[in-house]
């Protein structure tokens, strides 16, 4: 069979993960890369191998399909192009920073007759998935998602950076939209939320809390789901899952839950090439994606209220 021709537009950190992810498939080789830094490009192509593209043009032809890893204000201007050139798309998380421009993505690929799939990683979980396949009636969720300091991704706050993962999971488990959303946030190292923590209340109701830091001292990813009778614990990080459960006689019973670990990145990707192959829609596509931007933006409106009410409150105090 012949291998996919795969590029990578965005040689930063996340980039260059895809491409060594690409350069070890089998149904892939990594053609080359793209980056507004020639000197980053290069340097990529020479750890993982591959051309280097003077431009987004110049993929055309070369390749079936592109990985889009560029910060996030970039990714529907270069998705886009992308797109309209022919090409089957992976966009990094979150689709866009807004959510008309997310539309347009979504509207273009449409148009194409392309595959846009958005990297919504942790689907791919293989913890996740192994609570996914348990989960019946999710009545509260409690998600924490804390991050040491790094200077990447800051064209974004920490909902649209970190709590987006979250948000994907927890609607694709629910089902349906929020109807109501309290929120607060701080920054603390740049302009923008650096800390946020958010209660969604959806129709049927079932509650999510859910905590996203950027600036933590420690490192925590942990989804936490209460149905009826059983509580299941989600360590993304450890891709790690339990169950504990309420039996007949009212005692608690644990119960590990098998999950065969693997690499989230490997996983998609693999997933994007066969929806490639087999002209499949993705598993996480770009309606998919719109719903927890919008969600996330509903948040980032929600902080700035509370801002407020806060900041009313501090000066009543002076
Ligand atoms: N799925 C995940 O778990 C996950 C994790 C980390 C980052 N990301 C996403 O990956 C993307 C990149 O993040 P990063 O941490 O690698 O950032 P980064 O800053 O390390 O790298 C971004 C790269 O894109 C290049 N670039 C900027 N504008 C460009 C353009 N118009 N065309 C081509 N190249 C351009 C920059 O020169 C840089 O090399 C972001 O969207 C981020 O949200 C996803």
């Amino acid at each position: 069979m012949k291998k996919l021709r795969i590029a990578v537009v965005g040689a930063g950190e996340f980039g260059r993960r895809h491409m060594r992810v690409v350069s070890r498939s089998e149904r892939a080789e990594l053609a080359g890369v793209f980056d507004i830094d020639p000197a980053r490009a290069a340097a990529a192509a020479a750890e993982w191998g591959g051309t280097v593209f003077p431009n987004l043009e110049a993929l055309a032809g070369k390749v079936d399909a592109a990985i889009v890893a560029t910060p996030t204000t970039a990714h529907v201007a270069t998705a886009c192009a992308l797109i309209n050139a022919g090409l089957d798309v992976l966009v990094e998380k979150p689709i866009a920073a807004d959510l008309e421009s997310a539309r347009r993505l979504v509207d273009a690929a449409r148009a194409n007759g392309r595959i846009l799939q958005v990297g919504h990683l942790e689907r791919f979980n293989p913890a996740v998935a192994a609570a996914g396949r348990i989960v019946r009636l999710p009545l509260f969720f409690e998600v924490h998602r804390l991050s040491p300091f790094t200077p990447r991704s800051l064209d974004v706050d920490v909902v649209l950076d970190l709590m987006i993962h979250d948000l994907d999971i927890v609607l694709s488990l629910v089902g349906s939209m929020p109807e109501e959303i309290r929120a607060a946030g701080i920054s603390v190292l740049t302009p923008k939320v650096d800390i946020a923590n958010v209660r969604l209340a959806f129709p049927g109701g079932c509650i999510a809390n859910l905590t996203a830091s950027r600036v933590s001292t420690e490192r925590v990813r942990k989804l936490r789901i209460f149905q009826p009778r059983q509580y299941i614990s989600v360590d993304y990080a450890r891709q790690e899952a339990f169950m504990l459960e309420v039996t007949q006689d009212h005692s608690i019973a644990s119960n590990p839950m098998p999950v065969e670990k693997d690499e989230p990145l490997r996983l998609e990707l693999e997933s994007f090439f066969e929806c490639v192959v087999g002209r499949k829609p993705p598993v996480v596509g770009g309606e998919d994606a719109c719903r927890a931007l919008e969600v996330a933006l509903a948040i980032a409106g929600r902080i700035e209220d509370h801002a407020k009410v806060v900041a009313r409150t501090v000066g009543a105090l002076r």
